[in-house]
């Protein structure tokens, strides 16, 4: 039991989780990478509750990166099988807790039936207002910039836009999900310190919280450590600590 109490009004506006140590877990235990994956399943159902019921107003989840591609075909198509099954029995769940399922990437590249699963979760859950839950999926930070910028280039080709008018905010209006806030707080299970190209534009000036956990045994406790972790930190964005305390203008 943690000592320390989370403060609500101190609550990250939006926490990113990078979901990393499935397959360690595993095989630690004498099992199939897939196996890890299917525990991993039941990390996201505990998180996603627990982010809801503390009150994080946004919660994204990096489910399957753009490189993620590259991994055998038989671990790919679990994890597509994975994702469309979760997508069909915790759709009601999600709904009844008010949660609006969106999601980030080269979504084209994922299989017609999981990419129709999306379609009516997103759907369905559109006017939900308690959390906004989102999957990264066929995700890469680099490739979301990359995709802004081609659309600038043809704007400004079409003669729409005047490239000296290009500035961060109008950037940041031609990524996948343009409304959604920075991460305050970005987590990354499995013992490893890394971005692995996950929301690079947006992590800016996000907090990060790693843990050894592995993502199989992620729980709401853990996530709670983060969010005291989180609350600990004073965020400067630049400026100094005085500032920030509002003791020098
Ligand atoms: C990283 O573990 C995790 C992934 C590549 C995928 C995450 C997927 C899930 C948690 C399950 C499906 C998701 C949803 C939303 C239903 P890893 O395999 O890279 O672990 P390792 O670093 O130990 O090999």
């Amino acid at each position: 039991m943690q000592a320390k109490k989370i403060r609500p009004d101190r609550l990250p506006k939006h926490v990113a989780i990078i979901m990393d140590g499935n397959g360690r877990w595993a095989q630690q235990q004498g099992r199939s990478r897939i196996e890890g994956h299917r525990q991993g399943v039941e990390s996201v159902r505990a998180v996603i509750r627990a982010a809801h019921e503390l009150g994080i107003p946004t919660l994204t989840l990096y489910a399957f990166s753009q490189e993620n591609w590259n991994r055998p075909k038989r671990e790919v198509t679990e994890l597509m099988r994975l994702l469309e099954r979760y997508l069909k029995s915790e759709l009601e769940e999600i709904a009844e807790q008010g949660i609006r399922l969106r999601v980030m990437g080269r979504t084209e590249r994922l299989p017609e039936t999981v990419r129709r699963n999306l379609a009516s979760a997103i759907e369905r859950t559109e006017v939900n207002q308690a959390m906004e839950l989102v999957f990264a999926l066929s995700y890469g930070g680099r490739q979301e910039i990359v995709d802004a910028a081609q659309k600038l280039a043809h704007e400004a080709q079409d003669g729409r836009l005047e490239p000296d008018s290009i500035d961060e905010k109008m950037f940041q209006s031609k990524l996948y999900l343009p409304d959604l806030p920075d991460p305050d707080l970005l987590i990354r299970t499995g013992g490893e310190s890394r971005v692995s190209n996950f929301l690079l534009w947006q992590i800016a000036y996000a907090e990060l919280h790693t843990t050894d956990v592995m993502w199989p045994e992620f729980r709401r406790a853990h996530l709670v450590d983060a969010i005291l972790d989180y609350q600990s930190r004073e965020r400067r964005f630049g400026m100094t600590g005085d500032q920030i305390r509002g003791k020098v203008r």
